[in-house]
């Protein structure tokens, strides 16, 4: 486990992972479940008054600080053997503490239940992140339009409702996640009906609604731009819900898979989340894997050419994955373009495969990147979740030795113990600690 301590006033304790890059993959890897769509759903346990078991859930720092946060709240919660979570209990507060709420921007989606609970909710600001300024105007605009009175209280984000909500027509400027995914929960419980249009169809709001259904909200549309809520008082308890593959993790081992695999096979993958990649794949002329129900075989390709991929919100071409997919278009034959539509600021990863030999330049939000033979081991630094995760697939196909350094701080929020799945499948990758100076 990552364990990024102060030693003595003057050194933080790090840690990084050490790659020989060039070895296959092969055997066999189960994928967990979605962070991203565990993250929402134990925010909305707030609302289940009962005794829950989360299933596949895993214990990723990001759902360990939910769990912490929800806590604080005055819920039970216990991590069991198995990828799952026990949560039992009700929240007794409103007011989330900004000590973990700082480390991840997701805790804001607990607003929305809160708010339908208590009719109050107090959740620090979350301040903005390398990737983009992340603002949460929407997610405030949709609790105005529900009919509560929002303001910011020394770096809190308090709304209040005492009248209770009301369900509106609420029209999202963009089709953010977050914000559908805040709205809907605080409209399962408000009076009367709530329309999102131009909601987020991500799988992972799909899975939070399947889950609010299961509690006895009225929701219909998930999946497509306009969700129809009929908010109900009378919720009922759920004791066990199953949270979907994580589609991100399923891609990275994907895409690293059709760079160095000898029969590898991803299992528990939902094939349908991951269309968008299976398609680009397709486009750079890998044909080296094999999709059959829930399970990915895959070989290394032999050469790959080179694409343009945009990102966009879903059905689209995942922004979370397009650090991932830069790697590999650097080892294609002749250039691509990569243009991110989602976040202003994701191609921090790029500076760090320069180092690693890449050919990439940027003019605003799209990076050409010209195809190289081979990458060369350096030490490199990570600046975020996604961007860790590339960089360890850099380093996994580069020549010699890759030293990826923070990986606690980022690479831990979203993938458990990766150097040992990646150990299981023959890379040559270990976890070291360091001292940095503070
Ligand atoms: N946006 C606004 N105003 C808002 C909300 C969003 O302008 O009120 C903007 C954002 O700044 C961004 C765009 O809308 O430019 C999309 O943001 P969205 O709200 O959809 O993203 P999110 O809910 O903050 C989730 C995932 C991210 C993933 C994005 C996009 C979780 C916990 N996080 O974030 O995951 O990149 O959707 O798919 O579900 C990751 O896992 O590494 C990660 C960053």
């Amino acid at each position: 486990m990552a364990q990024n301590n102060i030693v003595g006033d003057l050194h933080v304790r790090k840690d990084k992972f050490v790659i020989e890059g060039g070895h296959k993959l092969r055997g066999e890897l189960e994928i967990w479940g979605s962070k991203n769509a565990s993250l929402p759903i134990m925010a909305a346990s707030v609302l289940n008054s009962g005794d829950l078991i989360l299933d596949n859930v895993p214990p990723v720092k990001d759902n360990i600080t939910m769990a912490e946060i929800l806590k604080v709240l005055g819920m039970e919660v216990e991590f069991l053997e198995g990828d799952k979570v026990h949560i039992k209990g009700e929240p007794k507060g409103y007011r989330a503490p900004y000590e973990l709420v700082s480390k991840m921007r997701a805790s804001f989606e607990l607003m929305g239940p809160l708010l339908a609970l208590f009719g109050e909710a107090e959740i620090p600001y979350p301040g903005g992140c390398r990737i983009g300024l992340r603002p949460v105007d929407l997610h405030i605009k949709g609790f105005e339009s529900l009919g509560a009175e929002v303001t910011v209280e020394k770096g809190y984000v308090c709304a209040r409702a005492k009248k209770g909500l009301k369900g509106t027509k609420i029209h999202l400027d963009k089709p953010s996640v977050g914000a559908t995914r805040n709205i809907m929960m605080a409209a399962i419980m408000a009076e009367g009906e709530t329309v999102i249009e131009n909601a987020a169809c991500e799988p992972e709001v799909v899975d939070l609604g399947n889950f609010l259904k299961m509690m006895g909200a009225e929701i219909e549309g998930l999946g497509t731009s306009t969700i129809y809520i009929k908010g109900k008082k009378d919720l009922k308890p759920v004791d066990y819900y199953k949270v979907i593959p994580d589609r991100i993790a399923a891609g990275t081992f994907i895409i690293a898979g059709v760079m160095l695999g000898k029969d590898l096979i991803i299992k528990n993958v939902e094939p349908e989340h991951l269309q968008s990649l299976f398609i680009k794949l397709k486009e750079a002329g890998v044909e080296s894997f094999q999709i059959k129900d829930k399970e990915v075989r895959i070989k290394a390709a032999k050469n790959w050419k080179g694409i343009e991929v945009t990102t966009m919100p879903y059905p689209g071409f995942p922004t979370d994955l397009q650090p991932q997919m830069m790697v590999f278009l650097s080892l294609a034959q002749g250039s691509s373009l990569i243009v991110e539509t989602v976040f202003e600021n994701r191609f921090l990863h790029v500076g760090e495969l320069l180092r690693l030999g890449a050919k990439i330049s940027i003019d605003g939000r799209t990076a050409l990147i010209q195809g190289v033979e081979k990458l060369k081991g350096a030490p490199v630094e990570v600046t975020d979740l996604r961007a860790g995760a590339a960089l360890v697939l850099a380093g996994l196909v580069a020549e010699g030795t890759t030293e990826v350094l923070d990986v606690g701080e980022h690479i831990d929020r979203g993938y458990v113990a990766l150097e040992d799945k990646l150990s299981n499948l023959g890379a040559k990758i270990k976890r070291v600690y360091y001292e940095e100076a503070n």
